[in-house]
């Protein structure tokens, strides 16, 4: 499809709260040892929210750092999307406080619920604003604190799992070259209880009942979303790239959803990536859902693992099931 303007990715930014959890820890809480996490998962540690922090105040946080980066203020701010699952209420939608709390009085505001996915397809949403020629700054967030809707007595899930945010400012420029390139997504609704909190939506709402049946919490087929993931991964990576006519040889860094270091590793074996072309943070974070594909990007820049001119394949998975990915030709000029 043929776009009028270019989006282009002028920053970056990321909040993790102050509490840190470590597999120790969790020793304490769950039968598990810091051995079968970190061998089976990856994750050392993970941040989760606590006091006066909630999924908002990160994703304000990790916005201002990304509008500095980008050298802009609340009012060049057309519109604000975040990805995310555990807004801070039910409703309004957390990019509206997020909007209020910067002053963005210009600007439009909604979530995008897609879990894990939920941080590239708010980027791709985004994208659409932009090279449309609707918008010329988007910010797009990524904030969850999945530790609110964990049961911290099930072992198959509370030690996957991080609270944390991220932001990326998208610009408009005439230049289509450059920012979000290609872009993939799909879903497929017929898996949707392999990764789902059953109770709490409109189907079965938060009675007395519904509660005591202890189904508000995230519930998962672990093996099945492995199994998921992995293709997700390996088939949203080929359709962008040859949609651009690359392959893995051309990408200099792939920047995956962390939601566990094997997935990202086979993933990553079956395009034929070397280590040094893929990224993963997940020993620091966790799964921080929302946030973790925008955490990964921030962290990689600042790691000064991504170049000027370099092409990213950005690439995730999660509840839905949903899929996707993007390539971007990274450049701040
Ligand atoms: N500590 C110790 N033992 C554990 C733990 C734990 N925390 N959790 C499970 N086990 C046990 C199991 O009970 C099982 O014991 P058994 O053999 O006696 O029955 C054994 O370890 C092996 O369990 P498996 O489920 O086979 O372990 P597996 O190697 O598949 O790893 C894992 C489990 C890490 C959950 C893996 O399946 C996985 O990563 N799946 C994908 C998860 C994912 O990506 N989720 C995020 C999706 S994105 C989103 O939208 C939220």
């Amino acid at each position: 499809m043929k776009h009028l303007k270019g989006a282009q990715v002028v920053g970056v930014g990321k909040c993790l709260p102050q509490k840190i959890l470590t597999n120790h820890d969790l020793e304490t809480m769950v039968e598990t040892s810091d051995d079968w996490i970190s061998e089976r998962t990856g994750i050392r540690q993970r941040h989760v929210i606590s006091g006066s922090e909630t999924v908002s105040t990160m994703a304000v946080a990790a916005a201002r750092q990304a509008m500095e980066m980008a050298a802009i203020g609340p009012m060049d701010l057309d519109l604000i999307i975040m990805g995310s699952f555990t807004a801070d209420h039910k409703l309004p939608a957390g990019a509206c406080m997020v909007q209020a709390e910067l002053g963005a009085k210009r600007a439009g505001a909604f979530d995008i619920n897609s879990a894990c996915t939920g941080f590239i397809y708010s980027l791709l949403t985004a994208a659409q604003f932009v090279k449309s020629g609707t918008c010329k700054y988007v910010l797009v967030l990524g904030s969850d604190a999945t530790s609110t809707v964990l049961d911290w007595t099930d072992r198959n899930t509370c030690v996957l799992f991080g609270d944390g945010a991220s932001a990326l400012v998208l610009k408009q420029t005439e230049d289509t070259g450059v920012g979000i390139l290609s872009q993939f997504m799909c879903t497929d609704g017929t898996g949707m209880c392999n990764l789902w909190i059953p109770n709490g939506g409109s189907r079965w709402p938060l009675t007395e009942k519904n509660i005591g049946d202890n189904r508000h919490f995230v519930s998962m087929s672990g093996k099945e979303v492995y199994r998921f993931a992995i293709n997700a991964l390996v088939e949203s990576s080929h359709n962008v790239l040859a949609q651009e006519g690359l392959t893995c040889k051309d990408i200099a860094l792939m920047v995956p959803h962390q939601a566990n270091a094997r997935i990202i590793q086979s993933a990553a074996n079956r395009l034929e990536l070397l280590d040094e072309q893929v990224y993963i943070n997940i020993d620091r974070y966790g799964n921080t859902v929302g946030a973790s594909v925008g955490l990964a990007l921030c962290d990689a820049w600042h790691e000064g693992r991504i170049k000027e001119n370099d092409k990213l394949l950005v690439v995730g998975f999660g509840a839905g099931l949903s899929w996707g990915a993007t390539l971007i030709h990274w450049s701040l000029k």
